[in-house]
Order: C-alpha cells, then structure tokens, then sequence
C-alpha cells in the first residue's frame, strides 16, 4: 500500500489532513491537529485555554495530576482545584462550588478537565447525562471546558453514545491511537479553528511539529477503519478477568469492569503491597501495573487475545497458591 504524503507543518500532508477532518467531524468539532501522544493534547489545550496563574478544576485521578509530571504548572504556570471522586466522574455542583468568584486576590478559575472514560477509576465511563451537564455548567460560568478522551471510543463503544454527545459543550477533545486502537504513535486533538490554531503555536513551542506524517496517520486512518468495533472484544476479556479475581484471595475488591481496565485492590491478607505482588506475579509471567500502595492494573488491548486472558487466569491461580506456601 502507497502512503501519500507530504509536510504537515505547512498542512500539506493529505493523509494527515484526511485524519484531522475524520476526528474532528468525530468530535462535531471544527478542526483538529494530529500530535505524537496524548500527554501533548493536554499539555497544549492547557496551554491555550489559560494564562499562567489560573487554576483547572478536574478529578483528583486525573491524568494530568498524577502521570504528566507536573507539566501543568511547569508549562504553562497554572495551578489546580481538584475534586475527590469514586472513579474520576464529578457533577456539575461540584464544578459550580470550585468556581472562585471573582476577586482581585483570588486565582482565576479558567478550565475544567474531563476524562473518558477515567484511566484512574478503572475505565469508569462518564454517563451522558452527567458529562453534559458538566461542561453546560462550566459554560455557563464562564469556563473553558477540555475532555481528555484518550478512551472516549471505548465509551462509545461500550455504551452506544456517539462521541459528539459526549463532547458537547467542550471547547477541545482528543482521542488516542496508541491505546486500544493499537498504533505505535498518535493523537488528534480538536477543538474550534482559532483553538487549533493557537494549538499549533504551542506544537511547535513544545517540540510536535513533525514533518512527512502520513507514514504515522496511515496508520490511525486504519486504526479508525478496522480497529474500533473490536474494542468490544477488549470489553468482554476485561470482564473475563474480573470475573476470575472476584474469587481470587490475592485481591480484597475489584471495582466493577465496564471497558477495557481492569483495577484490583490487593488484599491486606496477602501481606503483599502492590510492587511486591507485581513482582511476585512477574515471576509467573504475569506483567500488571502497581498504582499507589494497594491496586494494580490491567489493560486488555489489540494484542491481548483470549489464550492471553486464559494464559493470565492461570497465572494467577498458581501466584495465589504459592502464596499459602510462603
Ligand atoms: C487518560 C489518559 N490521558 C492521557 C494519557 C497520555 O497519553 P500518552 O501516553 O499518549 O501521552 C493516558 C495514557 O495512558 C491516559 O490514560
């Protein structure tokens, strides 16, 4: 298969420009930038939907706090108002409580943060209802809304919602190819055209503008076209999972699954944190993710096919038994 390309700094890649058009009808949006990862989406909308000194209201699971290094407040000098959630999801009263008034001491509340589905909360997906209803409210006062949509597809999927209901009311939304869509590299960032084109002011300042892209949107392009129905697959192995840890003595609760994450919260019983059990579970072959002293985490993807999952289970029950042997 040929690749067309061309330079996408000066827009002149058609296979990058074909992918912006596609992800920003996604979205209902007007226009939309293609960018190496994630963490560059919302590093840049950041970046252009405040003025340093302004403060973002989001989840305290938020990816932005807790896995972008502090970039928020290094990059664009902002600071943050974050809610304590069950799994990522807050309401529009929360964001209508967090909005400071108007003052000359107080910081300016510029931005609310979304996330779908919620990575922290164990791929909780925000109801439709709730999402909207959030960004109307931060509208309304006068906030810019952001949705970092790195699994939004995974919500649409899941649930049936169109990915412009859950982005209505935002002012920027991206989705990531290097997830469960199973690229090596990419997202796509959207938002109106005088955002992207603030947008791409900050690309370039931050080091993403690339050059004959269309080797990398090819693929995303295919990722769009035959990799986002099977997230449903991810789904079902997700559930597989949980299913077979709810017996398992090494974990004391599983939140309850509804896309591709998998979150267990490891049994004081075992008298393991979470590092030592993934250490212990390396050593059966079983690669998981610690998150804080007491959960770990796992993510079904392209690459995780059902012996996988069984070969997974397995592993697990021989983990466990060795521990009754220590
Ligand atoms: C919710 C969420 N946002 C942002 C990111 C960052 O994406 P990237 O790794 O492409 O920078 C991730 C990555 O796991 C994520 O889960």
């Amino acid at each position: 298969m040929s690749v067309q390309t061309g330079d996408e700094r000066h827009h002149q890649c058609p296979t990058t420009n074909q992918l912006r058009e596609r992800v920003a009808d996604m979205f209902g949006m007007e226009d939309a930038v293609f960018l190496p990862s994630g963490s560059m989406c919302n590093q840049i909308a950041i970046a252009v939907h405040t003025k340093p000194g302004d403060e973002i209201i989001c989840a305290r699971e938020s990816h932005i706090i807790f896995a972008e290094c502090g970039g928020l407040a290094k990059l664009s000098g902002t600071m943050v108002s974050v809610i304590d959630t069950e799994r990522g999801l807050f309401s529009a009263d929360a964001v209508t409580s967090l909005r400071r008034p108007l003052s000359s001491f107080a910081p300016r509340s510029r931005l609310v943060v979304t996330e779908q589905t919620s990575n922290l909360g164990g791929g909780a997906i925000w109801p439709l209802d709730q999402i909207q209803s959030v960004a109307h409210t931060a509208q309304e006062l006068g906030l810019s809304v952001h949705m970092d949509g790195a699994r939004v597809l995974n919500a649409s999927v899941a649930t049936g919602a169109a990915v412009s209901d859950y982005a209505a009311g935002h002012d920027s939304a991206w989705i990531a190819f290097t997830k469960g869509l199973g690229c090596p590299v990419g997202a796509v960032l959207a938002g109106s055209r005088d955002f992207i084109r603030e947008a791409w002011h900050f690309k370039r300042m931050f080091g993403g503008a690339m050059r004959q892209t269309g080797v990398l949107t090819a693929m995303c392009l295919y990722a769009l076209d035959h990799h986002v129905e099977r997230l449903a697959e991810d789904h079902s192995r997700a559930k597989r999972i949980e299913a077979a840890l709810q017996g398992c003595r090494l974990f004391s609760r599983v939140l309850p699954v509804e896309t591709n994450i998998v979150l267990a919260e490891v049994s004081p019983e075992c008298g393991l944190d979470a590092m030592e059990l993934k250490v212990l579970l390396a050593s059966h072959n079983v690669k998981v993710m610690a998150v804080g002293n007491h959960r770990i985490r796992m993510i079904t993807h392209l690459d995780v096919d059902d012996v996988s999952v069984s070969r997974l289970i397995e592993s697990f029950e021989v983990a466990e038994a060795s521990l009754g042997r220590r």
